[in-house]
Parts: structure tokens; C-alpha cells; sequence
């Protein structure tokens, strides 16, 4: 599935601060409260890893993480994060692709489920929620529209953007909490950053 952000390794973070500051790290450092200790974390789409060292910050050690991302040029650059004295198993491949056992504690999806288009969003969003443990929390961020004329302008211009350099299928943000309600997830908790143009949210399995 065409999501696979290895061209814009190099720049991706700077990018990504420069063009919205603090706010794609905040949204997902608020959430990372959630994850209780010696937890069993699975992560999708880390993308260059940085979410390693805000973990340890939290946790500096007795989780095991499982590290999924699709990008090699991403992955070489999580390998290379301190992880403090937590437990992380990489795994460079597609989540829908890999077979993991299904005991996590936790999921981590951090602006991986706004990149699909509706029918393969769903397949992701399946072969992730397979892997948690019942009553088990799901920790998301993704972009959303509330409304205001700026998110959709924004909006357009990074799909347009990560089409050209990094091939990415999606071309308007699909129906990803149509997706938690179908799978009866209930919202626990949802915050909205950068002028709600940012949605962190905490689903309950
Ligand atoms: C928009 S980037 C976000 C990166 C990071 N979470 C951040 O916020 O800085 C999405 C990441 O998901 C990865 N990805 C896309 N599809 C994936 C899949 N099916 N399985 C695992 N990783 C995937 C991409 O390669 C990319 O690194």
C-alpha cells in the first residue's frame, strides 16, 4: 500500500517543524501518558524515531516495543535513537504484512492512518487492531477538518506535495473514525491542536 514516506527521510522532521512548530510532537507527547509501565507497545509508522526519546523520557525502562515502519531510510534512522533501557524490536516491513502475536498493551498510529485511501485504510486499521489485548488503549494522531477554510487549502497541499515526492495514495483524508466506531472501539479521551487542523485521540478497545 502506497504510504511509504522513504524519500522524505532526510527532510521530513525539519519540514515538519517548519512548517507547524511544536504541534505534530505535542500531539503526540500528550498522549504518551496513557502507556502504563512494562507495557507491550506496538508502534506503526515512527517514522524517523524521535518518539523513542520522548518515550524514555517517560519510561525509562520496562517497556517492549515493537517498531513497525515501511520506509528503510526511516527505519535507519530510528535504529540510530536512544531507546533509554527499553526493549525495541524493529520490523522494516508494510504492519499489514507482518504476523505478529496478538498481546499488545498499547498501539501507537502517529499520522500513519490519514495517509490511505478508505479501502486500505481499512485493511491497516484491521491488521492493527487484531494485535491488542481486550479493553487495551489505542493512541492515534492524524490531521482532521473542522471546518476551517486554511485545513483543507493545508491539506490539499501536503497530499499534493508527498504524492510527488514519496508517491502517497491518499488524496483526501479517508473515514478513520468510521473505522474505530465500526470495530467498537469507545472514545476514552480527544484533544485538537494547531487550530484543531490536529486530532490526538485515545480509543479503547
Ligand atoms: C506521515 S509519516 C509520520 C511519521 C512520524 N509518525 C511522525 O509523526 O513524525 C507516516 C509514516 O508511516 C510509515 N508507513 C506508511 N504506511 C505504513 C505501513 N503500511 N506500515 C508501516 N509503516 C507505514 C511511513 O513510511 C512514514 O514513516
Amino acid at each position: 500500500m502506497a504510504a511509504n514516506y522513504n524519500n522524505s527521510a532526510w527532510f521530513y522532521d525539519s519540514l515538519a517543524r517548519l512548517v507547524y512548530g511544536k504541534a505534530l510532537v505535542n500531539a503526540q507527547v500528550y498522549l504518551l501518558k496513557h502507556i502504563p509501565e512494562n507495557a507491550k507497545v506496538l508502534i506503526v509508522g515512527g517514522g524517523t524515531g524521535w518518539i523513542f526519546e520522548e518515550l524514555a523520557r517517560i519510561h525509562p525502562s520496562g517497556l517492549q516495543i515493537t517498531y513497525v515502519e515501511i520506509a528503510p531510510n526511516m527505519m535507519a534512522l530510528s535504529r540510530k535513537r536512544n531507546i533509554g533501557n527499553n526493549q525495541v524490536t524493529f520490523i522494516n516491513d508494510a504492519i499489514e504484512n507482518v504476523d505478529l502475536t496478538a498481546n499488545f498493551d498499547i498501539a501507537l498510529t502517529p499520522f500513519l492512518l490519514d495517509n490511505f485511501t478508505d479501502e486500505n485504510l481499512t485493511k491497516v486499521f484491521n491488521s492493527i487492531a487484531v494485535l491488542l489485548k481486550p479493553n487495551t488503549l489505542w493512541l492515534n494522531t492524524s490531521f482532521q477538518l473542522t471546518g476551517k477554510w486554511w485545513q483543507r487549502i493545508m491539506l490539499k497541499a501536503m497530499f499534493i506535495f508527498f504524492k510527488l515526492t514519496c508517491g502517497i495514495e491518499a488524496s483526501k483524508l479517508p473515514e478513520i473514525d468510521k473505522c474505530f466506531e465500526e470495530k467498537h472501539f469507545k472514545l476514552v479521551e480527544q484533544q485538537s491542536f494547531f487550530g484543531e487542523f490536529i486530532g490526538a485521540t485515545v480509543y479503547q478497545k
